[in-house]
C-alpha cells in the first residue's frame, strides 16, 4: 500500500490503499502491543465544529494507544473564521501539531485546512463525507461477510455525508450498494458521478431508487439520522418525509437482511425501531470499536 498524504475524502485513495487500510486496520485490531510506540512524539490536534462522541473518543483513546498524544479543541475559545481565519488555524496548528482531524460544517472549510497546513489533514465528518465511518463499516462487513466485492449493502434514509462515503468506499471496491431515499433527499450529483466513475472502473454494482423494496435481498441494511448535524430543515416536514423509510423488524423481515448498520447517534423511533438497534443482528457496536482500529490504521500509514 503506498502512503496516505491526508484522508479529506475516500475518492483520494486507490483501491489498494483502501483495501491496505482495512488489512492494517484487523492487524492493529488484532496485535495492538506491536504498534504502541508507532505515533511515539506525535502530537494530533483534533478541531472540531460539531458536538461528537464516537469520533472524538475513538481518535484520542486511539491515539493515546499508539503511543501518541492528542490536542481536542471546540469551538468556544475562538470558533474558526471568526477569532482568526481558517487558514490561520491550519499554518498555526501545523507549527505544534504532527497532523489535524476536523470535524467541519463545510468540505470547503478542509480544503482551506489542508491548504494551509504543512501537515496531513484527516475529515472527521463534514456536510459532504465522513471517510472514517465508511471505513469502520467497512471493516465491520468484512469481519462478518467476507470478501466485499461479494456483499451487497443497502442505504435507507437520507443522501447524506455517510451515504456518499458508503457510496465511494462501495465503488472503490466492487460491492453492490443499493441506495434507497426518499424523493429529493438523494445523493448530491456530483459525489454520485464520481461514483460511478470509480464503479465503472471496480465493476461495482450502484443503485439508486425511492422504494424501500429495492433492498430486497441486501446481506445488510444502513440508515442514519433524518437530520444531521447542521441542517436546518422543519424537524416536521423532515419527519413526514422519511416516516415510510424508517427501519423496523417488519422491514427488516421483509427485506431478508441479515444485519443491520447504523452510525449512531441513532433516533429511536425514527428512523430505526429499538427492536432493531439492540437486535443480536444490529453491528452498531462493532462499527463503533471498529472506528478506533481504522482511524488507527489511517494514522500509522501517515507517519510509516
Ligand atoms: N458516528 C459518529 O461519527 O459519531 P459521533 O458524531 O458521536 O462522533
Ligand atoms: N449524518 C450524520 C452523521 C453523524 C455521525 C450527521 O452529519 O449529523
Amino acid at each position: 500500500m503506498s502512503q496516505l498524504s491526508q484522508l479529506l475524502c475516500l475518492a483520494d485513495l486507490s483501491k489498494s490503499q483502501l483495501s491496505g487500510l482495512l488489512a492494517l486496520a484487523s492487524q492493529i485490531k488484532q496485535t495492538p502491543e506491536e504498534y504502541s510506540q508507532a505515533l511515539k512524539g506525535k502530537s494530533i490536534a483534533l478541531l472540531f465544529e460539531k458536538p461528537s462522541l464516537r469520533t472524538r473518543v475513538s481518535f484520542d483513546v486511539g491515539i493515546y494507544k499508539l503511543g501518541g498524544h492528542s490536542v481536542y479543541l471546540d469551538q468556544q475559545n475562538g470558533a474558526m473564521g471568526v477569532r482568526e481565519s481558517v487558514e490561520d488555524f491550519g499554518s498555526n496548528l501545523a507549527c505544534w501539531c504532527d497532523a489535524i482531524v476536523a470535524r467541519v460544517y463545510s468540505q470547503q472549510t478542509l480544503l482551506k485546512l489542508a491548504s494551509s497546513s504543512k501537515k496531513p489533514v484527516i475529515n472527521a465528518l463534514s456536510d459532504l463525507y465522513h471517510p472514517c465511518q465508511a471505513l469502520a463499516d467497512l471493516l465491520s462487513l468484512q469481519e462478518v461477510l467476507g470478501d466485499l466485492s461479494k456483499v451487497h449493502l443497502a442505504f435507507v434514509g437520507d443522501g447524506n455525508n455517510v451515504c456518499h462515503s458508503l457510496m465511494l468506499g462501495a465503488a472503490i471496491l466492487g460491492m453492490t450498494l443499493t441506495v434507497v431515499t426518499p424523493p429529493g433527499f438523494g445523493p448530491d450529483a456530483h459525489v454520485l458521478l464520481r461514483a460511478q466513475a470509480l464503479a465503472a472502473q471496480s465493476g461495482a454494482k450502484l443503485t439508486l431508487s425511492q422504494h424501500v423494496s429495492a433492498a430486497a435481498g441486501a446481506d445488510a441494511i444502513y440508515t442514519d439520522t433524518w437530520l444531521s448535524m447542521g441542517n436546518k430543515a422543519d424537524p416536521a416536514q423532515i419527519e413526514r418525509a422519511f416516516a415510510p423509510f424508517q427501519i423496523n423488524t417488519a422491514v427488516m423481515q421483509r427485506l431478508g437482511a441479515k444485519h443491520f448498520m447504523h452510525c449512531l447517534p441513532a433516533h429511536r423511533g425514527q428512523e430505526v425501531t429499538s427492536e432493531v438497534l439492540d437486535s443480536d443482528y444490529s453491528l452498531v457496536l462493532r462499527q463503533a470499536e471498529n472506528r478506533m482500529h481504522v482511524q488507527n490504521a489511517v494514522l500509522v500509514s501517515l507517519f510509516s
